[in-house]
């Protein structure tokens, strides 16, 4: 066999053996790395990194168009894991192991009785600290007595937040969704990088 034919066969065993490891690891991380984590006994950890995932939107219920004590006065910025983001695209479901995660970020101090203040841009509302974790994760193993979604509330105060969490009582969070949500539980007509 010629020298070049020798490194020629090489190269391609190599490059054989580096797919089948890319396609284990791949097989491997759907099972792993993007889903929800668990502690031993069931309780949801609170994951990391989710400020970088798909962010859907931010719905604004403010004090001040709710008689002074809305429940929940801040901004709802609310996120999609990405590889389950990527998968609701091109199917339009929500795979098993979705994390829908919604962070309140409190408006920035008011000047005005309506709650608002003026910046650069304009009177209006701003967003300021953060104050707290809602999740909702899908899973039709776990949660199947609540239409295949468990809730969960890792703090309504500023960070740090709750590790972990347990998930929360149907009639405290999934009962709500229930009966209200556009889409498998989730409210999808906010929600517009779903909906394009
Ligand atoms: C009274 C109804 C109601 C209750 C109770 C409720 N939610 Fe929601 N939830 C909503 C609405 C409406 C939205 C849409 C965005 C918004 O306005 O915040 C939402 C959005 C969410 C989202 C973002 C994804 C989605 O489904 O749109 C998560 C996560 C979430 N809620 C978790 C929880 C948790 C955890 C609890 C219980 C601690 C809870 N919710 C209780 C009405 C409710």
């Amino acid at each position: 066999m010629k020298t070049s034919t020798i490194v020629a066969l090489a190269l391609a065993g190599a490059a054989a053996m580096l797919s089948v490891g890319s396609v284990h690891q791949t097989a491997t991380a759907q099972m792993t790395d993007w889903g929800p984590k668990w502690t031993s006994d069931g309780k949801l950890q609170l994951p990391t990194g989710y400020r970088e995932w798909i962010y859907l939107g931010s719905p604004l219920t403010p004090n001040a168009l709710n008689d002074g004590k809305a429940g929940f006065p801040e901004y709802h910025n609310v996120y999609i894991q990405p590889q389950a983001y990527k998968i609701y695209k091109q199917s339009g479901t929500f795979p098993e192991g979705t994390i829908m995660l919604k962070e309140l970020q409190l408006v920035m101090e008011s000047e005005e009785a309506d709650g608002s203040r003026t910046e650069v841009s304009g009177r209006g509302y701003f967003p300021g600290a953060y104050n707290g974790i809602d999740i909702a994760v899908k899973d039709s193993k776990r949660f199947a007595a609540s239409n295949n979604w468990g809730y969960f509330n890792f703090g309504h105060h500023a960070p740090p937040y709750a590790e972990t969490a347990a998930a929360a009582p149907t009639e405290n969070c999934a009962q709500c969704h229930i009966d209200n949500a556009t889409k498998d539980m989730v409210f999808t007509r906010f929600y517009g990088p779903l909906n394009n």
